[in-house]
């Protein structure tokens, strides 16, 4: 059996546990994820690396595009927007100046594991998703954008794409507009939508403005442009979206991106809409699961669970 068809089943259990029982509690407590680290991982990628404090300065690492490219850092610097962020530091669990924060450790588990997969095949655009809402994929999206950049030298972009519901500007306390709708519609270019706050090398593409036709932007090809020119400047790219079961933005957004993470909401989350959500993808992008939100206090919050290599699929995964 497929860990994530493991982790398919155990939401399910605890779902089934929990009917008739007591409400589920926002927070119960932490465990490390069970999966091992994939196999000849090359120990420059995995994060053995010591992290930045939440607001120190950081100097950006060396590889990046010429400065003959319109895309390089310094333009970067000199035109992204600084902002004054004021995080929700309840659930944006790295900008809390205590690093043992429940559910740090987790996000750092699921850190490493992501390094070891880009080992096996490129992955540096990550898909959050799941098949319905309020299961998660903002708080994660946006918890595990901060734990990459936590670490020295990595630059990592978050990307508000729940053009129908967005959240992640409430959650980092900024502001939605400029963002990637005033993007897609053409009004403005890259540079002027990204922010960055107190965190040093996170930046934020938050939502823009309000929009009628979400669907049909998305889809425009417009935001795959948008991922292929930024990309060289980032060591990490997050992609928040809405659920997938229900509409289709997050099956078309996933084109342009490496990999899809699925959250699964524990005591939540039907299996067959899991698995319905699960289908929308082809089995190579799905890099692994988030099961979000258990409710005992022995058991974790949230959890990570991930197929062996998401490049080739040697089992079923239903
Ligand atoms: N593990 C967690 N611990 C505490 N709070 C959480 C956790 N996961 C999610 N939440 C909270 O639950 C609510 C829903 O989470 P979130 O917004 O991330 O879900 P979502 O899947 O992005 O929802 P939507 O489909 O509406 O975009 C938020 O208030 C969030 O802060
Ligand atoms: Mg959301």
């Amino acid at each position: 059996m497929s860990r994530i068809h493991e982790a398919l089943k155990k939401a399910e259990q605890e779902r089934a546990a929990s009917q008739g029982g007591s409400a589920q509690p926002e927070y119960s407590a932490v465990e490390v994820a069970t999966a091992p680290v994939m196999p000849g991982a090359k120990a420059s990628e995995l994060d053995a690396g010591t992290e930045h404090p939440a607001n120190g300065r950081v100097p950006f690492n060396a590889a990046m595009p010429s400065l003959a490219s319109p895309f390089n850092v310094d333009a970067l610097m000199a035109r992204s927007i600084q902002q004054s962020w004021i995080p929700d530091e309840k659930i944006m669990l790295f900008f809390n100046e205590d690093d043992k924060v429940r559910g740090t450790e987790e996000f750092r588990t699921l850190r490493s594991r992501l390094y070891a997969l880009r080992d096996k095949a490129p992955l540096k655009k990550i898909l959050v998703t799941s098949a319905l809402p309020k299961e998660g994929k903002s708080f994660t999206s946006a918890n595990l954008a901060q734990v990459l950049a936590r670490q020295h030298g990595r630059r990592v972009l978050l990307i508000d794409a729940d053009l129908r519901n967005p959240r992640l500007h409430m959650m980092l306390g900024t502001t939605a507009t400029p963002g990637l709708a005033d993007y897609l519609q053409g009004g403005t270019d890259e540079f002027s939508i990204m922010q960055r706050g107190p965190m040093e090398n996170l930046f934020l593409i938050p939502s823009g403005q309000e929009l009628s036709n979400p669907a049909e932007l998305v889809g425009s090809g417009r935001l795959k442009l948008l991922l292929q020119r930024i990309e060289p400047l980032f060591d990490w790219i997050i992609v928040d979206s809405p659920p997938s079961v229900p509409v289709s933005d997050a099956s078309v957004l996933a084109k342009g991106c490496d990999g899809v993470l699925m959250v699964v909401r524990s005591n939540s989350t039907p299996i067959d809409m899991a698995r319905r959500a699960r289908q929308e993808f082809p089995d190579e992008m799905l890099v692994g699961v988030v099961l979000n939100g258990t409710n005992s206090e022995v058991m974790p919050y949230t959890r990570y669970y991930y197929d062996q290599d998401h490049s080739s699929a040697t089992e079923p995964r239903s």
